[in-house]
């Protein structure tokens, strides 16, 4: 019988949640273990089914892994039998595999990696993954659901310009030129803080970088990298959901680990809305400004620094008890309102028009057995489930784990009244 996770809503919410390091910068972090044949250590690492996953992946690959939970400590090692096939079975779990494919092909010149295939939130393509790598001279072939890449001799470097933004695609890029022979000039680079964290983890490998959180990044390609310990950056998406949970649940509670500056956008859209955060050196403190109702806002996704479409189900849960009409417009992923069914079942009032959700605030939601479907929706539920009148029961919860290190135990320390069995 599969879990489910039970919330008896209403509850006020008081206490600390620490922030733990981030699912997006660990699995971008991971695949450097290619890269070299000396040991990667990573620390701050969250205890995830995602990062499970990627460990499987690797493993898989000829590299040998240590986790060592309690300490959040992650040790990484090449083995001398490298293997180059990433398996559909563990590919189709996690998009993110596609992050050894740059990795493999820089230091080894060969990689056979299954097509990740799409997921709840959209098509998902790798076009710009192999369109940059092809770029560095690479070749690929897709064969049988798998995509098959060679190397000549070794990666040369170039200039890319990207038609758009790709956290995904400038990772795997930058994990690749950063061996490649000669410089390498990319345009139209992702500017989220995971991809800051991967550069600043390069360099102290030993690489040869500048530019990262701007859009032109520029790479000086070496021979080889070296051994490096590196802390997991903060996960900004585990802090802006518990940001909301605060507010959702018209509570005040504190944070601890986390940087708001990585959250500009969001936390500018919650002060409009009625919702203060502060950072003091200790904490981050979230409340309501006079306790008052929600005000409805209008939000937009885009690539960093805009509003992260990684919160947008969240601030959707949120957006639905607010006075008055909020519109979100997903501009990211083509299929992003999964969580909308499941909140209308709890009473919510939203109409989906293309790309825009159109929530009409309810004063009040109600409990009602949902399901998720992936996982930022699954937390959006969690959060409506914290002020939903009633036991709100949330199925499919392994979604969830993907993302979220301990967050029944975080939210049950603050006061909630939230179980799964
Ligand atoms: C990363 O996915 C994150 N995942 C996602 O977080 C996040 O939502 C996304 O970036 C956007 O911020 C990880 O870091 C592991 P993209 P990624 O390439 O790299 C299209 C979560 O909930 N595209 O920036 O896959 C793509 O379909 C997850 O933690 C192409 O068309 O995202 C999307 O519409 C969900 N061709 C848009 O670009 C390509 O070759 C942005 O995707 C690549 C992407």
């Amino acid at each position: 019988m599969k879990e489910k996770i039970f919330i008896e809503g209403g509850k006020k919410l008081s206490g600390t949640i620490p922030i733990s390091g981030a699912k997006n910068s660990c699995l971008t972090l991971m695949p450097l273990s290619l890269l070299s044949e000396h040991a990667l250590t990573l620390k701050n690492v969250p205890s995830l089914s995602d990062v499970d996953t990627m460990n499987s992946l690797l493993k898989s690959l000829g590299c040998l892994v240590n986790y060592t939970k309690s300490e959040k400590r992650l040790n990484l090692k090449m083995s001398d039998q490298t293997l180059f096939l990433a398996d559909y079975e563990i590919v189709k779990k996690m998009r993110a595999s596609i992050l050894v494919l740059g990795p493999l092909l820089a230091r080894f010149g060969q990689a056979i990696v299954a097509l990740p295939g799409g997921c709840a939130i959209g098509a998902r393509p790798i076009n710009l993954h192999l369109m940059a790598l092809e770029a560095l001279g690479a070749r690929f072939s897709i064969e049988n659901g798998y995509v098959k890449g060679k190397v000549g001799s070794r990666l040369k470097g170039c200039k890319i310009e990207f038609p758009f933004k790709s956290v995904g695609a400038t990772a795997n890029t930058i994990m690749a030129a950063v061996l490649a022979k000669g410089s390498t000039k990319l345009l139209n680079v992702a500017r989220e803080p995971e991809i800051i964290d991967l550069c600043k983890c390069l360099k102290a490998m030993g690489s040869k970088i500048e530019g990262e959180g701007e859009s032109t990044i520029i790479i000086e390609g070496v021979d080889s990298l070296l051994e490096t310990a590196h802390s997991v950056v903060m996960d900004r998406i585990e802090l802006g959901t518990f940001i909301i949970a605060g507010a959702i649940a018209d509570s005040d509670i504190k944070l601890t680990g986390g940087n708001t500056a990585l959250l500009e956008k969001f936390i500018d859209k919650l002060y409009r809305v009625g919702v203060e955060v502060h950072q003091t050196k200790d904490y981050i403190s979230v409340k309501r400004i006079n306790s008052s109702a929600i005000k409805s806002t209008n939000i937009l996704t885009e690539p960093f620094p805009g509003f992260p479409t990684d919160l947008q189900a969240q601030m959707m849960a949120l957006l639905s008890i607010a006075e008055g009409v909020s519109i979100i417009e997903e501009k990211i992923f083509e299929n992003r309102f999964m969580h909308v069914p499941e909140l209308i079942r709890m009473g919510a009032n939203i109409e989906i028009e293309g790309r825009k959700a159109i929530i009409s605030g309810v004063d009040k939601l109600k409990a009602a057995p949902v399901k998720a479907t992936d996982l930022r929706a699954s937390v959006s539920l969690v959060l409506a489930g914290l002020v939903a009148e009633g036991n709100t029961e949330i199925d499919k919860i392994h979604h969830i784990d993907r993302g979220y290190e301990d967050i029944i135990e975080k939210l049950t320390a603050c006061g909630a009244d939230i179980r799964r069995h």
